[in-house]
């Protein structure tokens, strides 16, 4: 027996005693152990809430993730889509919720995101001059990065800037800003929110084309003497795939730049797709023959899911010194946005907790290694 079967056994074991002895004041805690409390000298752990969770209408995540998280991410509500709906107007509502919410579970909030093409308010995509749109660009960052100050404890200033070869992507900043928008951004993010760490944002940049440009990015910031304080590697990975040696490598060398490495987005996609990444804009045909695992997830799938989770935290654990986060990129899996994408409607399992929001054998192979 693995260690990891070991330990989920004896959690298992304790279930049912408890339940065989409760008799109504068994003592035997029915509890799993707490993710935060076993990575706490590691690093943090953390999640993504979406917005019945940040407005606290969901009681068993609730209990969920003031127990196993110190770290959240809001899913979409700090999207400048939602926060800035137009030229003169924010929309603060639920981002303040978020704050009081992890303020009052002593949890960080690792806000996201302040620059990204995708999920751009629609006034914004119809400016045409630059100088209204270099306007535009100051005034969100000054006034969101400004406003939370203190209040988070990160943000995801600039979000998926790079294509899969490590040039520029041809983004609405990047024509209409050119190539040191991202610069620009840091520049006044580090203006208004001196109190906040700031980090570049990526999926499949632990890949070598997209990391080489990821490093040139960073460099380049740096170079102008601006503040960068690190590097989120999205990790939307897959089933049997996981990248272990470029995830090495790509902590080694964004760690020899001075920055912490995050990996901000983690889930592991365990239904078929035929390209890799997060670029939503992507899409793929395909109907219920696409969506084997409607009844349940087969054993042997949740143990490869198993096997591939304890790889990646064994990594990091390998690299505590470096890697400041590891965030799960939703509470439990009904809530994934990979039920949507690529193909809507589909049922998947990318992360710790399942449906029911129990720990999967995913989870019990992560907490093993810490026992
Ligand atoms: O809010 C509307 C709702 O009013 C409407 O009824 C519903 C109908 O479909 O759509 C809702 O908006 C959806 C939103 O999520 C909130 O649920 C959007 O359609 C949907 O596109 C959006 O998807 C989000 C996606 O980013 C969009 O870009 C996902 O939840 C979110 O997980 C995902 O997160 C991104 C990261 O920000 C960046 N990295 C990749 C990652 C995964 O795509």
């Amino acid at each position: 027996m693995t260690q990891r079967n070991a330990f989920a056994a004896v959690c298992y074991l304790c279930l049912f005693v408890a339940g065989c002895t409760s008799g109504r004041k068994a003592t035997i805690t029915k509890e799993p152990p707490s993710l935060k409390a076993l990575y706490k000298n590691d690093f943090g752990i953390g999640t993504a809430l979406n917005t019945e969770q940040i407005e606290e209408k969901d009681p068993k995540a609730a209990e969920l993730i003031a127990r196993q998280f110190n770290m959240a991410t809001p899913e979409n509500i700090m999207k400048e889509e939602i926060i800035h709906p137009a030229w003169d107007t924010y929309n603060f509502d639920l981002a303040d919720k978020m704050v009081e919410y992890c303020k009052k579970n002593d949890i960080k909030v690792n806000a996201h995101t302040l620059i990204w093409h995708s999920q751009m308010p629609a006034f914004a995509r119809r400016i045409q001059s630059v100088d209204s749109f270099r306007t535009f660009f100051t005034n969100h960052i000054k006034t969101v990065a400004g406003r939370y100050d203190g209040k988070v404890y990160s943000w995801d200033v600039v979000n998926e800037a790079l294509n899969e070869d490590g040039t520029m992507r041809k983004s609405v900043f990047l024509q209409k800003l050119g190539d040191d928008f991202v610069t620009d951004a840091f520049r006044i993010a580090q203006e208004a929110a001196p109190h906040t760490q700031l980090y570049y944002n990526d999926y499949n940049n632990e890949q070598p084309a997209k990391r080489a440009g990821c490093i040139a990015l960073i460099k380049k910031i740096q170079a102008a003497g601006v503040r960068i304080d690190g590097v989120g590697i999205q990790g939307h990975w897959h089933l049997g795939k996981i990248p272990l040696k470029d995830i090495e490598e790509s902590i080694v060398q964004y760690s020899a730049l001075g920055l912490k490495v995050m990996f901000t987005e983690l889930d592991i996609e365990v239904l078929n797709r035929n390209f890799s990444g997060a670029d939503v804009s992507q899409t793929m045909q395909g109907g219920s023959s696409n969506n084997p695992y409607v009844n349940g997830l087969p054993d042997s799938v949740q143990q490869k899911l198993a096997s591939d989770y304890e790889a990646l935290f064994r990594l990091f654990l390998k690299y505590k010194n470096n890697v400041s986060r590891v965030t799960l990129w939703g509470v439990h899996d009904g809530q994934s946005w990979l039920n949507g994408w690529p193909v809507r409607g589909r049922t998947n399992y990318p992360l710790l907790f399942d449906r029911n929001y129990l720990p999967k054998p995913a989870f019990y192979a992560v907490a093993a290694l810490k026992k």
